[in-house]
C-alpha cells in the first residue's frame, strides 16, 4: 500500500497536464511535469503561471504560496528520471490508445514497485491499459476536469483488476489536492465523459440542421439549465479534436447515438479546433 503522496510525475505538459501539475505542487507535493519537447514544457510553465498569478491577484493564494508551487515543479523530456522517485503518476498523453500502452509497459519498468499509476483517459478502457503495466493493480483511472484549478471533481476509476488500495490512494490523493471524489466502474465513457459528450453532440446536430444559432443553442442551456456555459463554448474549450476522439471510441462502443456529426469532422479538417486553434463554433481573440 502506497504512503502519502509526496512526490508527483505528470506525463505530458498539454491542457490538462499542466493543470494536474500545478494542483499537485499547489497542495505541496514535489512535481516532475514531463513531454517530449521542451517547447511543449514551456508552455505548460507558461499556463502555470497564468493561472498561479490569476489566482493570487484575487486573493485565493497568496503571493508565498503561488511562488512555493511554482518552484515545486521541474519539467523534463526523460521519462526514466521523471519518475524514477514518485509515489504516484498522472499520464496525460493523447488519447490514443497505442501511445498509453507504451507509456504504461515502461511505466511498469522504471516507476517505484510502490508507485500508484493513474491515467487521465477520459473514455479509453482503464483495464486494458493497465493491462501493458505488467502490475495493473496499482493503476486507476484519475480523471480531472478542464481548467483543472478550479473544478472540483476528480472521476476515479477502477479497472477490472485494481486493487483496493489503489482506489484508496486515490481518494486520499483526491482529498489533498482539494478535490471531490466519485469512484466508477471502467466502462467506455464512464460517469462523465458519456453524459457531457451527448449533450455536446446533439448540440452540433442541432446547428447543422438549423434549430437555432450557437449562441441561441449555448444560451438555451445557460439560462434554462443553469449550466455555467453552453454545450458548443464547452466543445470550444475542450478541444474538437478531443471531443471528435471520444465521439469516434463512444461510437465504435457503444452504438450509433455517438455517431460523430459530419459537421465536427469537418470544423476539425479545417484546423478550427476551438479556443486553442482561435477558432470553432466561436473566434476568439
Ligand atoms: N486558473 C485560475 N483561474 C481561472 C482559470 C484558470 N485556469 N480559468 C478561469 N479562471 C478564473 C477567471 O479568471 C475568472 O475569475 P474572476 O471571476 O475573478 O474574473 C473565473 O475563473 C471565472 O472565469 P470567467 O469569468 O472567464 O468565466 P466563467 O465564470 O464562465 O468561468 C469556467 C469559467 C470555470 C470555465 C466555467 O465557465 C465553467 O465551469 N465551465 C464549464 C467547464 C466544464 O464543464 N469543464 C469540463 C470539461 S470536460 C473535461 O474537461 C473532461 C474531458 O474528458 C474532456
Amino acid at each position: 500500500m502506497a504512503g502519502k503522496i509526496q512526490k508527483v510525475a505528470v506525463l505530458g505538459a498539454g491542457t490538462m497536464g499542466h493543470g494536474v501539475a500545478q494542483v499537485c505542487a499547489m497542495a505541496g507535493m514535489g512535481v516532475w511535469m514531463r513531454d517530449l519537447t521542451d517547447d511543449v514544457l514551456a508552455r505548460g510553465v507558461t499556463g502555470i503561471e497564468r493561472s498561479l498569478a490569476k489566482l493570487a491577484e484575487k486573493g485565493k493564494i497568496t503571493d508565498a504560496e503561488r511562488d512555493a508551487a511554482r518552484a515545486r515543479i521541474q519539467t523534463t523530456t526523460d521519462l526514466k528520471g521523471a519518475v524514477a522517485e514518485v509515489d504516484l503518476v498522472v499520464e496525460a498523453i493523447p488519447e490514443k490508445m497505442e501511445l498509453k500502452l507504451e507509456t504504461f509497459a515502461a511505466l511498469g519498468e522504471h516507476a517505484p514497485k510502490h508507485a500508484i499509476l493513474g491515467t487521465n483517459t477520459s473514455s479509453l478502457s482503464v483495464t486494458e491499459i493497465a493491462g501493458a503495466s505488467g502490475d495493473p493493480g496499482r493503476v486507476v483511472g484519475l480523471h480531472f476536469f478542464n481548467p483543472v484549478p478550479l473544478m472540483k471533481l476528480l472521476e476515479i476509476v477502477r479497472g477490472l483488476s485494481t486493487r483496493d488500495e489503489s482506489v484508496e490512494a486515490a481518494r486520499a490523493f483526491a482529498e489533498t489536492i482539494g478535490k471531490e471524489p466519485i469512484v466508477v466502474k471502467d466502462f467506455p465513457g464512464f460517469a462523465t465523459s458519456r453524459l457531457g459528450v451527448i449533450l455536446g453532440v446533439e448540440a452540433i446536430r442541432m446547428l447543422e440542421s438549423g434549430v437555432a444559432s450557437a449562441e441561441d443553442i449555448d444560451k438555451a442551456m445557460e439560462l434554462g439549465y443553469r449550466h455555467p456555459m453552453g454545450p458548443l463554448k464547452l466543445g470550444d474549450l475542450v478541444g474538437l479534436d478531443v471531443r471528435l476522439a471520444i465521439l469516434e471510441h463512444l461510437h465504435k462502443e457503444l452504438g450509433e447515438q455517438f455517431r460523430p456529426p459530419a459537421l465536427l469532422r469537418q470544423m476539425v479538417r479545417a484546423g478550427k479546433l476551438g479556443r486553442k486553434s482561435g477558432e470553432g463554433f466561436y473566434k476568439y481573440g
